[in-house]
């Protein structure tokens, strides 16, 4: 059973902490947070140790592995420090998405995992769902043919103006990694950004994408729709069909190309998943079930080289509506 600390105890680390009570392959040791009444309020719930530097929680527990759930400027700011603090001390990190805002920060702390030989994950936690793996299944098996389209939308409410490139840095590392996820690398876009009335950040943006495989795709992205109507939904194309994964895991469509028949997989509600946490759930315990297989560190799932390659094609997205060019992705 892996040892594990929880870094951060905002809204999101009190979701990763339940999570790994309650997973078998994990055991909740310390929570972590620099503000010592939310890591005591912490500590409490959960009957865990409480830290209020990761420093001091290095010195005084035998950790396995750590998720960081610190937050910063655009989401991101904050996570650099105590990830290579943990990774310097050698132990596995799941990090929450944005992996960075800064991408030289994002490249380093690729470079230390690799340097330590540790895992390192990002919780990219929506391609962690069953209709996924599906899809996924039907890509691998040939089911679409010869790939060739992909579209991508997700929009949700997000007020926060606290910079112009909040809403594409902090939310589209999810979008991007979904259609990572089905059609491979990414290696030139071409964006637009435009703000809502009175906004200073970009909230909304529509991407052109060329994938390595040839693909092409189209990403449309908001901070000012309403999430409850529909969150995301990814489309991908090929020679013999295209399937439509709608609102992350509720319906999955496969439309074949020479016949009328469809093939629809709803999420059930015996069994299916209980709600957005499940993806938490999900993706945590696949983290936990690779890190105790001690798979090839390449065959990590979401990891941050992924994390890294979609925070690269962000920021080529962003130079993209500066040169008013398609800009090259850099592929790691
Ligand atoms: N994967 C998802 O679906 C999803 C959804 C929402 C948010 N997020 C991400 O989760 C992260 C956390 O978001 P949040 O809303 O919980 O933020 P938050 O601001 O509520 O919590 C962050 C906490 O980290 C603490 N912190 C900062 N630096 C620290 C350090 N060096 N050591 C210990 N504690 C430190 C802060 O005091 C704060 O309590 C963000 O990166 C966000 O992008 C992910």
């Amino acid at each position: 059973m892996l040892k594990v600390a929880v870094i951060g105890m905002g809204n999101i680390g009190n979701i990763h902490a339940p999570v790994y009570q309650a997973d078998p392959l994990a055991e909740l040791v310390a929570v972590c947070d620099i503000l010592p009444e939310r890591a005591d309020r912490a500590a409490a719930r959960y009957g865990v140790r409480a830290y209020y530097s990761v420093e001091e929680m290095l010195k005084q527990e035998q950790l396995d592995a750590v998720s960081i759930c610190t937050a910063g400027v655009e989401n991101g700011g904050d996570h650099f420090e105590p990830t290579m603090q943990c990774l310097e001390a050698g132990l596995h990190v799941l990090g929450e998405k944005p992996i960075s805002n800064n991408i030289e920060q994002a490249r380093q702390m690729v470079a230390k995992a690799e340097e330590k030989g540790v895992y390192y994950g990002i919780n990219l936690n929506h391609r962690f769902v069953p209709p996924a793996a599906r899809a996924k299944q039907w890509v691998e098996e040939g089911r679409l043919g010869d790939l060739l389209l992909i579209n991508m939308t997700m929009w949700i409410n997000n007020p926060n103006d606290t910079s112009p490139w909040f809403h594409i840095r902090a939310l589209h590392p999810h979008s991007l990694d979904i259609m990572r996820y089905f059609c491979g690398d990414v290696v030139r876009v071409h964006a637009f950004f435009n703000r809502a009335p009175g906004r200073v950040c970009y909230s909304n943006v529509q991407v052109n994408l060329q994938f390595a495989n040839g693909v092409v795709g189209h990403l449309t992205g908001s901070y000012d729709a309403n999430p409850r109507h529909n969150l995301e939904r990814c489309e991908v194309m090929g020679t013999k069909g295209r399937f439509v994964l709608n609102n992350l895991y509720e319906e999955l469509t496969f439309y074949p190309r020479d016949s009328d028949e469809l093939t629809v997989i709803r999420n059930s509600i015996m069994g299916g998943l209980s709600g957005f946490n499940a993806t938490f759930t999900n993706r945590i315990h696949r983290w936990l079930e690779q890190i105790t297989a001690g798979v090839p560190r390449d065959q990590i799932e979401a990891s941050g080289r992924d994390g890294l390659a979609v925070q690269e094609i962000i920021e080529a997205a962003i130079r993209s509506f500066h040169s008013g060019c398609a800009e090259e992705v850099p592929v790691g």
